[in-house]
């Protein structure tokens, strides 16, 4: 077994609730990695001997990136729609189908090609743990297709067969809610460990957005909701209500759902890529923080709503657009991830941690936001192996 050394870290976050301050920072610090795990962390001063090191230079460290959601298996592109948006044109879910079209029609090599190169573009990021989506088939064969390729690359698989209802089910939602609670659910559960609803005026309503996460949790696996994008609901309240790891976007949020929120072990997860993208106003953070609420920031890269995979981006957004400081930002995106995943391995630079890392070309975690669109990843370790 060879032993790794990273020393010389100007500003290691650790995220470590036994250290002080949220991020739990060390200065002048040094971390040990063993067989994939992070073995030792303290001053670089009384570092013990390893076979290897890295000499950081005085730089920032922090955990890689946890992205808890993304869209990343899919066919085509939808840029003429942004070029649409940015001219006024507004926001809808029913693109989600010009998507769904051009991946049924991509075979599985080409979305396999796709896949690797997000794959590599968000390692090359620091992003060292992701969740991926299906949703962009929306039959047996297609969602099934997409789940299995996900699952080539991540853990993290999650089953949106309800992403909306496809266009050979239009004015008939139920029946699409059987087959996705029926056959579909039974061809994804086998490669999923997570299933999803966008619950959404124009997608799904809280009465069908039940029945598609309660025979998910009947058949053991997590609940994720997409809700509140557009508008107010209760997709908020039923993700509460159903225990849900996580519900995602909460841009439009009435104070029960922000009470709800701050009351559950549901995380909330903010998608500033798709405020961006699609010029809704963004989130307000700062209320959710403000009320003891868990807050995640996740890329939701997808073709559509945010086609951006960059957790940096996000990071700046969440600072300068939604009231976070940029230490709650890097904690939503880093540790915030790893709770909306309901992962404690990832996400924190603890002993016992996978020994999953970044180095900033830079000397504090706030660069993130103070320099924005700068690509300040030097290097990334996922499971003690340099990735980047
Ligand atoms: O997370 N909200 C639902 N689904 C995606 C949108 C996907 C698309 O427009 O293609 C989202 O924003
Ligand atoms: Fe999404």
């Amino acid at each position: 077994m060879t032993t790794h050394l990273i020393t010389n870290i100007g500003e290691l976050v650790t995220n470590d609730p036994e250290r002080e301050g949220l991020l739990g920072v060390v200065h002048n610090a040094a971390v040990l990695i063993d067989d994939g795990r992070i073995a030792w962390v303290g001053s670089s001063s009384t570092a013990p001997d390893a076979d290897s090191k890295t000499d950081a230079s005085g730089s920032a460290v922090l955990p890689g990136f946890v992205d808890s959601h993304t869209h990343l298996v899919f066919g085509g592109d939808r840029a003429e729609e942004f070029v649409a948006r940015m001219a006024g044109r507004s926001y809808a879910a029913g693109g989600i189908r010009t998507t769904v079209a051009a991946t049924r029609g991509a075979t599985d090599e080409e979305l396999r090609t796709r896949l690797s190169e997000f794959v590599g573009e968000l390692s090359r990021q620091g992003t060292t743990t992701f969740e991926i989506k299906s949703g962009y088939g929306l039959d047996v064969e297609s969602e099934s297709r997409l789940v299995r390729l996900a699952a080539e690359v991540t853990d993290e698989v999650t089953f949106l067969g309800a992403h909306v209802v496809p266009p050979e089910f239009a004015g008939r939602p139920d029946e699409y809610v059987d087959l996705v609670i029926g056959p579909m659910l039974d061809a994804c559960a086998p490669h999923s460990r997570w299933i999803d609803v966008f619950c959404e005026t124009g997608a799904f309503s809280i009465e069908q957005s039940r029945r598609v996460l309660e025979a998910g949790a009947s058949r053991g696996m997590g609940l994720r909701v997409h809700a509140s994008q557009l508008g107010e609901g209760d997709g908020v309240r039923l993700a509460v209500e159903l225990g849900a790891a996580s519900v995602d976007h909460c841009t439009y949020l009435i104070d029960d759902d922000v009470r709800a929120l701050a009351d559950s072990d549901t995380v909330c997860t903010l998608l500033p890529g798709v405020e961006f993208s699609t010029k809704q106003p963004y989130p307000d953070a700062r209320r959710l923080l403000d009320a003891g609420v868990t807050v995640a920031l996740a890329s939701d890269c997808n073709p559509g709503s945010s086609f951006t995979s960059s957790m940096a981006f996000c990071i700046a957004m969440a600072v300068r657009e939604m009231g976070m400081t940029p230490a709650e930002a890097v904690w939503a995106a880093t540790a915030g991830g790893a709770a909306a995943l309901r992962r404690t391995d990832v996400g924190r630079v603890v002993v016992g941690g996978r020994a999953d890392l970044l180095e900033l070309r830079a000397p504090s975690y706030v660069h993130l936001a103070y320099r924005p669109g700068v690509p300040l990843v030097e290097r990334v370790w996922r499971a003690g192996i340099r990735v980047n």
